[in-house]
């Protein structure tokens, strides 16, 4: 989407703390014009940018008058410790651009999303949307109104988040079982999927031609690098499959690779 409107892209590195800010200092030089972070859940290596990443993430933005797109998707889902504040809710100079979505917490085909844009942006916003998509979904977005206010939202993301997180440690306990220290997880402990960095000397594509051979799909994590991705990653998600397909497609992919 950005390199389509002739943007270039700046590749910045996540550690399991997130974006390393420091990083984006390095290139001060350089005239960055647009930040886009998702930091509850770094997609796809799953990071939480932490709060004193996300204090000096806010301090860089307002030094160099840089704008922060903050996509806050998965933040609906943290699970054993509470959420961190959004960005733009701790923001004081008004840098952040909060973009919000309900196809995961609901379904996508929805496409109902929303901003939360600094004053000075909103009737920018306002006219480019009216350019661009003048004819609403009108009645999704009342019914989700009353979706809301009735409280059934809040009920089914209360719902959905204990059934995810049993999903999930139930695949967590099968990768430490069946791969033991021959995997690492990355990542688990917010959203709908966690990324595994696989210790093998295969390469992705035997990794995943073997995992479709006993039934498994898997989804590398390569196509998401800018810079040379690393070897073995892969991304797992859980939100669709049942605790019994999670277990069994671990132990099978575990027969698969470790044979
Ligand atoms: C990183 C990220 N941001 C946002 C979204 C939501 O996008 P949309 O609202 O266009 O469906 C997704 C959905 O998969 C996502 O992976």
């Amino acid at each position: 989407m950005f390199t389509a409107q002739g943007a270039r892209l700046l590749p910045i590195a996540v550690d399991e703390f997130g974006l390393v800010v420091e990083e984006l200092a390095n290139h001060s030089s350089e005239r960055i014009k647009l930040a886009l972070v998702t930091p509850s859940h770094q997609f796809p290596t799953g990071a939480i940018l932490s709060l004193p990443r996300r204090l000096q993430l806010l301090a860089w933005a307002q030094q160099t008058g840089t704008v922060i797109i903050e996509d806050d998707y998965d933040s609906e889902y943290r699970y054993g410790s509470q959420p961190l504040p959004a960005l733009q809710g701790i923001d004081r100079s008004h840098s952040v651009i909060y973009a919000g979505s309900f196809s995961k917490v609901l379904f996508p085909s929805l496409r109902i999303g929303y901003l939360v844009l600094p004053p000075s942006l909103v009737s920018l916003f306002a006219s480019a949307k009216w350019l661009s998509d003048r004819q609403l979904p009108l009645l999704d977005q009342q019914v989700l109104t009353d979706f809301i206010e009735e409280g059934h939202f809040e009920r089914h993301i209360r719902r959905m988040r204990s059934h995810y997180d049993r999903n999930r440690l139930v695949l967590v306990q099968a990768l430490n079982d069946y791969f033991g220290n021959r995997a690492t997880i990355l990542g688990e402990n917010a959203g709908i999927h966690l990324m595994v960095r696989l210790h093998t000397t295969l390469s992705d594509e035997a990794i995943v031609r073997r995992a479709t051979e006993v039934g498994v799909e898997l989804v590398p994590a390569k196509p998401h690098y800018l810079n040379t991705p690393p070897q073995g990653e892969f991304i797992f998600g859980y939100a669709e499959l049942t605790e019994q397909q999670l277990h069994e497609g671990i132990w099978r992919l575990a027969q698969a690779l470790l044979k």
